[in-house]
């Protein structure tokens, strides 16, 4: 269920990425993408679930040209506020307003998590990319305290988190390249990465480049 539809939690939701928890955490997860947008080819990007348009400005700064989509007006209003510079519109990430196999890069970050169905988009990734298209996905980690403890979270309670495991056998018509992890939190959120205890808890968020082939 899509939490983002509400618009107070989407005039909120920004402000976790101006905590000092929220920039830390972005800094791991941009590291983790940035690393995988290293083998990209192409420019042209198409953005499922943009939101507020974070990640939009991540990659324009990159050098992509992004056209994001979000099912949330809410949250599309605040990324067009910002004068993000890519193209923002209203759109369904379950029946992607894009002609079959038009798309080099589909990126979808911590999108997954909210559709309704995870399956129907997985499928309309695979349509619209072009043959030998990339696709960038961020997910939240079932297994990591985030997911564990997601129920006591009003964003994340009605949720589906997936797993490594869960996310592979999704993407079984992809051919995966590189998956990356990092976030390992305690389970009173101290951010563990860089130091030698992070060997116990699974890791937050979870990076995958995969390409049609
Ligand atoms: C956790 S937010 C992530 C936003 C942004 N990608 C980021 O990481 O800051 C999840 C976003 O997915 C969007 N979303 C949920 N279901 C969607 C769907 N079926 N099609 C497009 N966007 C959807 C929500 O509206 C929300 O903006």
């Amino acid at each position: 269920m899509n939490v983002f539809l509400n618009p107070e939690i989407a005039h909120s939701y920004d402000d976790y990425y101006q905590s000092d928890f929220g920039k830390q955490v972005d800094n791991i997860e941009q590291d983790i993408i940035g690393a995988l947008i290293k083998e990209l080819r192409g420019s042209e990007m198409l953005e499922l679930g943009c939101g507020t348009g974070h990640w939009s400005n991540y990659f324009v700064k990159k050098g992509f040209s992004v056209t994001g989509i979000d099912i949330s007006n809410a949250m599309l209003d605040i990324a067009m506020n910002k004068k993000v510079n890519a193209r923002l519109k209203i759109g369904d990430a379950q029946n992607i307003p894009f002609r079959d196999q038009s798309v080099q890069i589909i990126s979808s970050i911590t999108m997954l998590e909210f559709v309704d169905d995870q399956d129907k988009v997985i499928n309309e990734i695979w349509r619209v990319l072009k043959k030998d298209g990339w696709l960038i996905l961020g997910c939240l980690n079932k297994n990591s305290i985030i997911g564990i403890n997601k129920q006591h979270d009003e964003s994340f309670r009605d949720a589906t988190f997936l797993s490594v495991t869960d996310i592979k056998a999704k993407l079984e018509k992809f051919e995966i390249l590189q998956i990356k992890s990092g976030v390992y939190l305690t389970t009173d959120y101290q951010i563990l990465d860089g130091k030698e205890a992070n060997k116990d808890v699974e890791p937050v968020f979870i990076g995958i480049l995969a390409q049609k082939k």
